[in-house]
């Protein structure tokens, strides 16, 4: 298993990805609107606020995660670890740890100072998140579940120097994602 940062190129193969593992697990609908959001995501996102990792085994790409640029109201350096896909066949082998936690050590040598992620909690406290206020970290839309919004210092500090509206990348922006 390698991983590596993703690259343009690769966007038909990591669109199939999620279109493929959210259609197993949620159903069409929402395999397809993944898959949409995505292509969206690299295709409007600027290079500096988009940093994508994938896990392959050879020619095939088995995961993949992104994380996207956040805006706070303070001077803290902040993305988003969204959306985040392992193909079906490969799930429950640790292919998701192991490549979210090598994201986050790539923004920590960055300089980042917080990961925030929007997913359910028992997977996501295995790689350090926490759940956060909507009322004092406040998303761009409200929230369905509130429960799955999720954050993590990974330079040090405290979820308190993040407090404040937020704004995502415009790929997120829309209430269906929320
Ligand atoms: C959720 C997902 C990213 C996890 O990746 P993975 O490679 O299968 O997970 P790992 O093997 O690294 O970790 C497995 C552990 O996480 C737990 N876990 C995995 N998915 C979980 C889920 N949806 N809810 C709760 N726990 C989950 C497992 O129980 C396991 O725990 P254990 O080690 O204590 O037995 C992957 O299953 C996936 O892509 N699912 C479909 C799409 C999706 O739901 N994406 C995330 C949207 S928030």
């Amino acid at each position: 298993m390698d991983i590596s940062k993703f690259e343009h190129g690769q966007l038909e193969q990591v669109e199939n990805l999620y279109t493929d593992t959210f259609t197993v697990s949620e159903g069409p609908d929402e395999g397809s609107a993944i898959g949409a959001l995505v292509t969206d995501l690299v295709s409007t996102t600027n290079n500096a606020d988009l940093v994508g990792f994938v896990a392959s085994t050879g020619e095939e790409i088995v995961g993949c995660i992104f994380f996207s640029r956040l805006t706070l109201t303070t001077n803290k350096l902040a993305y988003l670890l969204s959306p985040v896909a392992i193909n079906a066949a490969w799930q429950q082998k640790g292919v998701g740890q192991r490549l979210i936690n090598y994201g986050l050590q790539y923004l920590q040598s960055q300089g980042v100072d917080f990961a925030l992620t929007y997913g359910d909690p028992r997977f996501y406290a295995k790689v350090g998140f926490k759940k956060i206020s909507e009322q004092e970290v406040k998303p761009p839309f409200k929230l369905s579940q509130p429960e799955g919004w999720l954050a993590q210092p990974i330079n040090g500090g405290s979820v308190d120097d993040i407090k404040g509206a937020l704004e995502t990348v415009a790929a997120f922006n829309n209430a269906d994602y929320w």
